[in-house]
């Protein structure tokens, strides 16, 4: 296994480019078994969970080819061709690692007609069920059994008929599950109480792109009418809203000035606000080859310390869980007392015991961590427990005194392109050995 070693303390300066957003391509990944002709995904990030899928769709008989990955940030090409999809299963070593494996259940329905999918254990932020999925695949038709921890599913008639979805709370993942299933539906599915994340529309144009039929995209109630069948379609994956949130958070904790090119500035005005809230200062370029948006974004800390501020995570258009951590890591050395909620998942403070490790003063209550900014924080050993928990860890170890090592490193390499390496295109000093 893989830690980082970082020595903390100098500001960050320079520009990076933002890579294409892995809560994006996972979901369209899942979406290429809709189509018997190939889905070609452009800016694709190199990052462990979508070699995972990919492995996943390659064990269902598709082929999958990714372009060789180059510098950080430099995007790669996936061609997936699910024409002979031979083996409509999703075995519980590959699910095990990935959760968002569960996302190819509705797409075999609604493909083939049965499926067997090993039911997604838990992780370290949640018991994170799919009951809301199978409830609402339930209402298009579909029948599970359980057998042997994997979900053996079956839609009769080899079809799944069109339904009213209404999920009781939001489900991003849930949202663009029955999004696909709906596509090649009879009839037509409304999905009520829909998730409204950018990375949702994302799935949902490609969807279009590929002849689904589906309206309301970004709103809290999606209209798909079903087709008999999808064609092949070339889409660029959109940037990552939450890399593009980390590294700006890393320029809050650790100070400087750094450019990023092609995020996704849209997507992006709760944590725009909450940084500008505690602070930071906000610049925004022209840049023809910016991404989608053709935009930089300058970020400058305010040179003295961060002002503290509250953060309540929410569905978007609120404050992301995914930036919850980061932002926390931030507030740690911000001048006054910070209150951070978190509603959507029900232990996502893993951090906190190892932010304190570092001299953090975060004392929790119930849903909320209180953070008291300390004038500094020092380097000490820390041990990473989920993806967006090491980036917090990271960040912080970028902004203390000192040397600290980051174990685990498994874990952020999941969810990031290589974010050590960006970091230190910016100016930090981490290094990566085995552990
Ligand atoms: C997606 O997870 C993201 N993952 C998560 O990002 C993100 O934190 C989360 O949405 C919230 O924004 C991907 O897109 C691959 P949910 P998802 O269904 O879809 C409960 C990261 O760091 N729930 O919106 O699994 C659930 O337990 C990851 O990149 C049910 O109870 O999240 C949670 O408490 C972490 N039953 C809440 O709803 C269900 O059937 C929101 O979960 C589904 C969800």
């Amino acid at each position: 296994m893989d830690r980082l070693v970082i020595s903390g303390g100098a500001p960050l300066r320079g520009k990076v480019g933002v890579s294409g957003a892995k809560n994006a391509a996972l979901p369209l990944m899942a979406a290429s078994i809709l189509s018997l002709e190939p889905l070609v995904l452009e800016n694709v990030p190199p990052l462990g969970d979508l070699g995972t899928m990919g492995k996943l769709l390659a064990h269902m008989g598709g082929s999958v080819r990714m372009s060789s990955g180059g510098d950080p940030g430099t995007p790669e090409t996936a061609v997936l061709d699910m024409g002979n999809l031979d083996k409509p299963e999703a075995p519980h070593e590959l699910v095990k690692t990935m959760r968002a494996s569960a996302l190819v259940l509705g797409p075999l329905l609604a493909r083939v007609g049965r499926a067997r999918v090993s039911l997604p254990g838990g992780c370290a932020i949640g018991v994170r069920p799919i009951d809301m999925h199978l409830k609402a695949l339930k209402d298009m038709g579909a029948e599970f059994d359980l057998s042997g921890g994997d979900i053996v599913a079956k839609a009769p008639g080899g079809f799944l008929r069109g339904a009213k979805i209404r999920f009781d709370t939001v489900t991003v993942t849930g949202t663009e599950h029955i999004m696909m299933a709906a596509a090649l539906a009879r009839g037509t599915t409304v999905i009520r109480n829909a998730a409204r994340e950018p990375e949702v529309s994302d799935t949902g144009r490609a969807l279009v792109k590929m002849g689904a039929r589906i309206e309301g995209l970004g709103t809290d109630e999606i209209v798909v009418e079903g087709v008999p069948s999808l064609s092949s379609a070339t889409h660029a994956v959109m940037s990552d809203r939450i890399e593009a949130g980390t590294l700006i958070a890393a320029a809050a904790a650790a100070g400087g000035k750094i450019t990023l090119t092609g995020a996704p500035l849209s997507a992006m005005e709760a944590v725009l606000g909450k940084f500008g809230e505690a602070g930071l200062v906000f610049e925004i370029l022209a840049n023809e080859n910016g991404g989608r948006e053709g935009k930089d974004l300058v970020v400058s800390s305010p040179g003295g310390r961060l002002l503290a501020a509250d953060a309540t995570t929410m569905p978007h258009p609120g404050f992301p869980t995914d930036m919850q951590a980061q932002f926390m890591a931030a507030m740690t050395l911000a001048d006054g007392v910070s209150i951070i909620t978190e509603t959507i998942f029900e232990n996502r403070f893993m951090h906190v015991a190892e932010l304190r490790r570092l001299g953090a003063d975060i004392t929790l209550e119930g849903r909320s961590a209180v953070v008291k900014g300390a004038k500094k924080l020092s380097g000490a050993p820390l041990t990473a427990s989920d993806l967006r928990a090491s980036a917090g860890l990271l960040i912080a170890a970028l902004a203390a005194d000192g040397v600290s090592r980051l174990s685990r490193v498994y874990h952020l390499d999941r969810g990031y392109d290589r974010l050590d390496l960006k970091l230190n295109l910016l100016g930090a000093d981490i290094t990566r050995e085995k552990e």
